[in-house]
């Protein structure tokens, strides 16, 4: 069963206004930056402070985190991370929700970010209020959010999941006769329902990256590269997830590279993950799973506009200033409740299967 609360319209406008705000910002930003990076480099190797970056970034930041002994990875292992490293300063390279479960795992730590506006359209498409008082009127229903959400809506959840282990969480409380509650994201939903037969109550929202890739030109390219494999972000829509491979996590995506015999694939998630997916599989060939399709646009052509915000200018300025403005700050007694489902995720561990 699919639920679509009364704003659902709103919503979608509200995120809307967000998405032109990114790529406004996109269109302004300075071209070049090269010859910035040695001397970030340089600087983040004199701080106290580790880069922990996700897939998505700039090629040439996820180089700068492995280079400094930080951390490139989707966004469970990023929160792990920034959990057990014992810098004194964190700098997050990812959207803000990454920032605040970095800051509410690691109370002590300063975490920033090189900029706060970069946020993510689930998260947006989540608003506080409205999604407590979906949960209000279900009060019988086990709350399970996706990590892409604000602080505020992690401290109303029972659980905290990414996709990496949404699928044995749900499919775990399920089998202790629970029904749940599923925000923000309706191909992740939906996939996990069909995954576990689970009774959940879906909250509307996408990711504006994902929602655009699309059967249209996939024929055409599988026909050209009849020995492809098709690896695809569970963010994206059914027609797609029905003809993958491989569905899962960021993580699990670059794994499946390696672990599948294809010499090539065709990748359905932000093109940002083509650096370390090369990295793994050097040999094999990768391929843009395509968008809309021929004639068509896209907003956010696989990049997200969001993730994009990050920029190694940004990260110079950090490191050069430390600017309030770019503090990750979350107010403590909503990270006292956040704490309490994103523990749950730390310490799940899939269950043996046989
Ligand atoms: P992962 O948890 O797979 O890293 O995904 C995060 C994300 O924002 C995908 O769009
Ligand atoms: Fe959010 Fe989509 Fe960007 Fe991931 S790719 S951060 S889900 S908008």
């Amino acid at each position: 069963m699919t639920t679509q609360p009364d704003d659902y319209i709103s919503t979608r406008e509200h995120v809307r206004a967000y998405l032109d705000r990114a790529l406004l910002d996109a269109e302004t930003r300075s071209g070049s930056e090269s010859g910035l990076y040695d001397a970030v480099k340089q600087k983040l190797m004199e701080s106290d402070t580790h880069l922990v970056a996700h897939y998505y970034v700039d090629p040439q930041i996820q180089q700068l985190a492995e280079e400094t002994n930080g951390l490139v990875a989707d966004s469970l292992e990023m929160a792990r991370f920034g959990a057990r490293t014992d810098a004194r300063r964190l700098i997050v390279a990812g959207v803000s929700f990454m920032g605040e479960t970095a800051k509410i795992l690691s109370p002590t730590k300063r975490v920033f970010m090189p900029t706060l506006e970069a946020t993510c359209s689930l998260d947006v498409g989540c608003p506080e209020n409205e999604f407590k008082s979906f949960c209000d009127s279900h009060p019988d229903r086990e709350v399970i959010v996706y990590a892409n959400t604000s602080a505020a809506v992690k401290a109303r959840a029972d659980w905290v999941v990414t996709s990496s282990i949404a699928v044995e969480v749900i499919s775990a409380l399920a089998m202790e006769g629970k029904k749940f509650i599923w925000a923000p994201d309706r191909y992740l939903g939906r996939y996990i329902q069909k995954q576990t037969g689970a009774d959940m109550l879906i909250w509307d929202s996408a990711c504006v990256v994902h929602e655009e890739f699309r059967l249209y030109d996939l024929d055409a390219l599988q026909l050209a590269y009849p020995d492809a494999g098709l690896l695809v972000h569970p963010e994206s829509p059914e027609e797609m997830i029905d003809r993958a491979d491989a569905v899962g996590s960021t993580t699990q995506l670059i794994n499946a590279a390696a672990r599948l015999q294809n010499p090539s694939f065709i990748v359905a998630t932000d093109k940002g993950i083509f650096y370390k997916m090369q990295q793994q599989v050097p040999e094999k060939l990768l391929i843009a799973a395509p968008t809309r399709g021929a004639g068509g646009t896209c907003q956010s052509c696989a990049h997200c506009p969001w993730m994009a915000m990050n920029r190694l200018s940004g990260i110079e300025r950090l490191l050069d200033d430390w600017p309030e403005s770019c503090e990750v700050l979350v107010d403590e007694k909503l990270a006292d409740q956040a704490m309490k489902p994103l523990t749950r995720m730390l310490e799940f561990k899939v269950p043996y299967s046989g």
